[in-house]
């Protein structure tokens, strides 16, 4: 039987001209757990890990899940159980990891708008650190440990004013955002951050953006940080580690980020020359652990072709691929039988949702009919993950593929358990 890989997802395959994920035929696990259909590959994550493992070999470094990326609980057990801490963003998250199996002794928690509540949650829960957005929520944070009797773990998030060259809603580290501490503002708030009785200082932090595919912006990162690492240690104020956040992009379109192994290398060896090679590292990669371990299964329901447009309408939609409507975003979308011999028609795909921005691919070649299926490929991340019910539309179900084997993540949505909680007067 051909075997052909498709480029960027080494765990998604043609075996003859059906489309797999590792072991299993999408084909079989389409008919049996029904569509839209998220599918991840365990193995394409660990392949994913492996390779910033590789990068931080020999060296102190704590690799923290960003699991806003993708946030099912039996994908943050493959991290948890792989030895990975989580960067969180609220106490909802905090509260998935721990029933995942997480420590929370290796959970950092990231975020522009922490509630005290949220505070008060992951100090109970013991946290590894803070990273503190703002001077105002490092006085709340302090007020809220005080009250507690303990001191908070905390790094400065800072906005380093660096370009990462992205889609502007998901660049962060740039002035104008409203993201982390301006650089000229981050010796003076860790001075203040050093009065405070219920602060307990231990690293500085950044993170630039999202779909990094260049390794300058992180250099130049690295560089600005070192600035403030031996700025603020002459000041007397220690910091353990040093944490360069996410942002390493994968292959949509033919995208070719550095491996994460060798952007490390570059790293590194620029933290070598500057003395700061023995610190601790955090990193928080989301995307590039789980963008491309996972596909979207979707059924075709209706070709339309049309004077100016053709149309295939599948049974996805915006709310559970919101990327496209959201950054006009990319993703390659593939048949899950190939045939190479029919002609393609050149269409929109698009989704049932009542939106002229319902949909996922712009100007596509394909081949499938009605009730045949397409594999939307790079959906491991930010999909589920900020899926909606919009139209009532029950969310798809998730599989977790380990080789030959198939683990229900989560049932699809019942229609009456989107209700369930609402009330009639
Ligand atoms: N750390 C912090 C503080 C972040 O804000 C983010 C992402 C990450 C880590 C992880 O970044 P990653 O390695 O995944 O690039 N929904 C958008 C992406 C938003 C990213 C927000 N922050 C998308 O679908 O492209």
């Amino acid at each position: 039987m051909n075997t052909s890989t498709l480029s960027g997802h080494p765990f998604v395959h043609y075996s003859g001209a059906k489309l797999h994920v590792e072991g299993v035929a999408l084909e079989t696990v389409a008919r049996t757990h029904g569509t839209p259909l998220f599918v991840y590959s365990k193995a394409a994550m660990l392949s994913a890990l492996a390779a910033y493992q590789r990068g931080f070999a020999g060296r102190h470094a704590q690799i923290c899940y960003a699991m806003k990326a993708n946030s099912t609980l039996g994908v943050l057990q493959v991290f948890a159980q792989a030895g990975c801490g989580f960067d969180i963003v609220s106490g909802g998250e905090l509260a998935r990891v721990i029933a995942a199996g997480g420590d929370a002794g290796k959970v950092i928690f990231s975020g522009v708008g922490k509630t005290r509540a949220e505070m008060h949650q992951a100090l109970e829960a013991g946290i590894a650190c803070f990273n503190v957005e703002s001077e105002a929520e490092l006085a709340v944070l302090n007020d809220v440990a005080v009250e507690r009797g303990c001191k908070a773990p905390i790094s400065i998030r800072v906005n380093p004013n660096v370009d990462p060259k992205t889609h502007p809603y998901i660049s962060t580290g740039l002035k104008g955002n409203k993201f982390g501490v301006a650089h000229e503002r981050t010796l003076a708030t860790y001075q203040r951050a050093a009065q405070m009785p219920g602060l307990r200082i231990v690293g500085i932090d950044c993170h630039i953006g999202s779909q990094i595919t260049d390794s300058a912006p992180y250099l130049d990162a690295m560089d600005r940080m070192l600035d403030l690492v031996t700025a603020i240690e002459a000041a007397g104020i220690h910091l353990e580690h040093i944490d360069l956040g996410g942002g390493l992009g994968i292959d949509y379109n033919g995208d070719t980020p550095p491996p994460a192994d060798a952007l490390w290398a570059q790293l590194l060896a620029k933290l070598d020359a500057r003395g700061f090679g023995q610190r601790k590292l955090m990193i928080e990669p989301g995307r590039s652990l789980v963008g491309n371990a996972g596909v979207c299964v979707t059924e075709v329901l209706y070709l339309k072709p049309g004077e100016q447009k053709n149309f295939c309408i599948v049974d996805a939609a915006m709310n559970d691929l919101p990327r496209p409507a959201m950054y006009q975003a990319f993703h390659r979308i593939v048949p899950l039988n190939a045939h190479p011999n029919r002609s393609a028609m050149l269409c929109d795909v698009v989704g049932p949702v009542c939106e002229s921005g319902d949909w996922i691919g712009r100007d596509r070649e394909i081949t499938a009919q009605a009730g045949e299926y397409l594999a939307v490929l790079s959906a491991g991340a930010y999909c589920v993950s900020m899926s909606s019910n919009y139209n009532s539309r029950p969310r798809a179900a998730e599989l977790l593929v380990d080789g030959d084997a198939v683990h229900v993540l989560r049932p699809r949505e019942s229609v009456t358990s989107l209700f369930a909680g609402e009330q009639l007067r």
